[in-house]
Order: structure tokens, then sequence, then C-alpha cells
């Protein structure tokens, strides 16, 4: 059985995800309109990526019998300084959802409601692999000279992260 209480947060879990999906599709214009194509298409899949997230969590409240409700969507930022700026801003984004997702996993089990706990495990896998996809480009933007050359080796590599089939993540 599934709580009232429950349901609320995970519905304002589903909206999150929602607008990690914009703030994404958002980047991937950023960094297209600043010539950068690699960085454009891997932020297009990580949005695709988080669309599945919210379907996810809409799937598993229809199963559960109980509504999924999307709410209004805070437009995302539009405006960043670098490339470093919004990876940056993207890392510290997921590290947010982190500690949402974990918030849930308590309240889950504090709810005694382990079909969620059990549900949200893969949330819990997944921010970890996010939180390290976006920890490694900060740390390789640390090591090239973006002045340089090194924007378009870092555009390179995203563009062949971005062939890896992440959208059943
Ligand atoms: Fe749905 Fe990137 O967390």
């Amino acid at each position: 059985m599934i709580t009232k209480e429950m349901v609320n947060k995970l519905n304002q879990q589903l909206n999150l995800e929602f607008f990690s999906a914009n703030l994404y599709l958002q980047m991937s214009a950023w960094c297209n309109h600043k010539g950068l194509k690699g960085a454009n298409l891997f932020f297009k899949k990580q949005s695709m990526a988080e669309m599945n997230h919210m379907y996810r969590m809409f799937d598993y409240l229809n199963d559960m019998s109980m509504m999924p409700v999307v709410g209004s969507i805070e437009a995302p930022s539009v405006c960043f300084l670098s490339l470093t700026e919004l990876i940056t801003h993207a890392y510290e984004h997921e590290q947010t959802i982190t500690y949402k997702i974990n918030n849930l996993v308590h309240s889950a089990i504090t709810l005694q409601d382990y079909s969620t706990f059990h549900f949200l495990q893969w949330y819990i896998a997944e921010q970890r692999e996010e939180e390290q996809i976006f920890k490694s480009i900060i740390d390789k933007l640390t090591i090239v000279n973006v002045d340089t050359n090194g924007l378009f080796l870092i555009d390179q590599d995203l563009k062949n992260m971005s062939n890896v089939n992440i959208i059943d993540h």
C-alpha cells in the first residue's frame, strides 16, 4: 500500500525529472549556438534520458493505481559563461537530484513502503553513474587548455560519449 504522502513525493520527483530534461535540452541549444556540436548531441541525449526517468516514475504511479500529476515546470537557465560553467551547473544539478532521491528512499523506508523502496534502487545506481559522468567531464576540462584546441577535443569527446545508448538509462 502506497501512502498519499509517498505519492506526493514521487510526483514532485516526476516533475523534477521533467525539469532536468528541459534543463539539458536548453543546454544542448546553448552548446549548438556556440558551435559545440558534440556537446549539443551529448546534452540532447541526456535530455532524452531524463524523460525516461520521468516516464519510469509516471508508469510506477500508474501501476500502483495512483495518479501521476504533471505540474508547471520552472524554466531552466538559458545563458552560461562557458562550457565549464555549464558542465559544473549540470554536475551540481545531479548532486541535488541525488540528494532528492536519497530523501525519497529515506521516506520509503520510514513509511515501510518496500515496493517504492525497491523501485527507487534503479535511481540510486543511475545517480551514481550520472554524477560520475559529469565529474569526469569537469576533470577533463581541468586538464586541457580550453583557450586553444582543448575545447575542440572536449567537444569531440562529448560527441563520442553521446554515441553510447543512454536512452534506456
Ligand atoms: Fe534524472 Fe539526471 O537525474
